[in-house]
């Protein structure tokens, strides 16, 4: 796999043609394994993401006693032990990078009657953890946090059900609070304030869990055994996302992306930018573990301003670095308001993306929750290379960034990538971008299926 070292040159070039199978949804991949894990039984899973998070999770599951067969990169069968099935790891859990992995664990390991410590990579250890400690702590568990950060230790305890309130849209959260639901001793309800995602609640439905969703309030009753998966993993809309971005921005491109799920809470760009114009479309193929799944053309458009407020956020969270890069080439000035969650992400994108903006030469006012963003912007690379701040998401921005920009846009951490997409860089050369690696920097992927 690249390191975050890698360093990317990209330059303008043709139009980008033809058509790429995304690589397997980070959120359902993380999902099947952890959820699987608790399945009476062996899942069987195609489609999974090989990636940096996941195979995170992929080594957690396994040290909690639970054997993964790999048939492939992507393909995986997980020999579920049943609610009552795990083992206490022999050593503190490694979450690497991933938040996702991080908060789902916390919420199945509060329920267990071992010990066990959560922890990660020194960028995991920045991002907040209170928010889910606090609500395991209301239900009973023994978890202990750093000052509100990583590590976290657990202790065994009895879970009680209860009633929560979220305060922010989070399905790392909400799924959490729900893993841990399964272990309590009555019904869990989660109340959300907007529509994080609901991958998990569509998955433990397909498991046969006892839950009853009610617009925003989910209401999880323990008890029933889960029974194990047979699915195969749609593409990540937010690994998508990047392809369709490039198709828009770079003038007479066409790019069909294939198999994307289209769980309608994870397509607020895409819906955004048709309204504004954009030659979006999709149409659903079939169903895999509950999601809606088909393919999604994009033709090079021009796109009007737009206004994005809190509602909105959560429906595209992960795509918010590139809806301002996008914004930047509207006929207009655009505004993102209600997203100081973006600070609390793999880095504090609002502040990234607004940094990196303007070293490109546009216009950019950041807010605390939020940025205006002036449009019409000509977008030149600058002579130093901008860096991904180890953030995958980053990394990809500016990569997509580089293909319109005047000059050669040189891209630093680019090896970030393999957090969630390994492959994008040689997807992106695949539809006919420009993108070379420099000082022994190479950027394709190697672990993909
Ligand atoms: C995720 C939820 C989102 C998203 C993350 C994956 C998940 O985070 O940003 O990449 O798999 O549940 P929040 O729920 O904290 O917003």
């Amino acid at each position: 796999m690249t390191g975050a070292g890698t360093a990317i040159r990209v330059q303008p070039g043709a139009a980008l043609r033809g058509t790429v199978s995304v690589p397997g949804d980070k959120s359902l991949s993380h999902r099947a394994l952890i959820l699987g894990a608790l399945a009476e039984g062996a899942s069987h899973v195609r489609g999974w993401l090989p990636a940096g998070d996941t195979l995170a999770t992929l080594r957690c599951v396994q040290a909690l006693g639970i054997a993964v067969e790999r048939a492939d990169a992507t393909t995986l069968t997980v020999r579920g032990r049943g609610l009552g099935g795990l083992q206490a790891p022999a050593a503190p859990l490694n979450c690497v990078n991933a938040g996702t992995a991080i908060r789902l664990l916390a919420g199945v390991l509060a329920g267990q009657p071992f010990a066990s410590t959560l922890d990660g990579s020194e960028q995991l250890r920045r991002r907040p953890m209170r928010r889910i400690t606090e609500p395991l702590r209301q239900m009973g568990a023994q978890i202990a946090d750093t000052e509100g950060h990583a590590p976290l230790h657990i202790r065994p305890a009895t879970l009680r059900g209860m009633v929560h309130r979220l305060p922010i849209a989070s399905a790392q959260v909400k799924s959490g609070i729900l893993l841990a639901g399964l272990f309590a001793d009555g019904p869990t309800t989660v109340s959300e304030p907007g529509p994080a995602r609901d991958h998990t609640e569509r998955m433990l439905r397909a498991m046969s869990a006892q839950l009853v969703v009610d617009g925003f309030r989910v209401t999880l009753t323990p008890g029933a055994p889960l029974r194990p998966l047979d699915l195969t993993v749609p593409g990540d809309p937010s690994s998508a996302a990047f392809l369709a971005a490039a198709a828009l921005l770079v003038p007479g491109s066409e790019v069909v992306l294939r198999g994307v799920c289209l769980n309608p809470r994870r397509l607020g760009m895409y819906e955004l930018l048709r309204r504004q114009g954009a030659r979006i479309s999709w149409s659903q193929t079939g169903l895999a573990g509950g999601e809606p799944v088909g393919d999604l053309t994009v033709c090079s458009s021009e796109v009007r301003p737009f206004r994005v407020d809190a509602p909105q956020v959560p429906s595209m969270i992960d795509e918010l670095p590139l809806v301002a890069l996008l914004a930047s080439q509207a006929n207009g000035r655009s505004e993102i308001s209600g997203a100081a969650e973006l600070r609390t992400k793999e880095s504090d994108r609002l502040a990234c993306v607004a940094r990196g903006l303007r070293l490109l030469g546009v216009l950019v006012e950041e807010r605390p929750d939020g940025l205006v963003i002036d449009g019409s912007a000509r977008l030149a690379a600058p002579a130093l290379p901008l860096a991904s701040a180890g953030d995958h998401r980053m990394a990809m921005t500016w990569a997509v960034a580089g293909l319109i920009a005047e000059g050669n846009l040189l891209l630093d951490g680019a090896g970030s990538v393999a957090v969630s997409y390994p492959g994008f860089f040689a997807d992106l050369r695949a539809l006919g971008a420009r993108v070379e690696g420099f000082e022994g920097g190479g950027g394709g992927s190697d672990e993909r299926g």
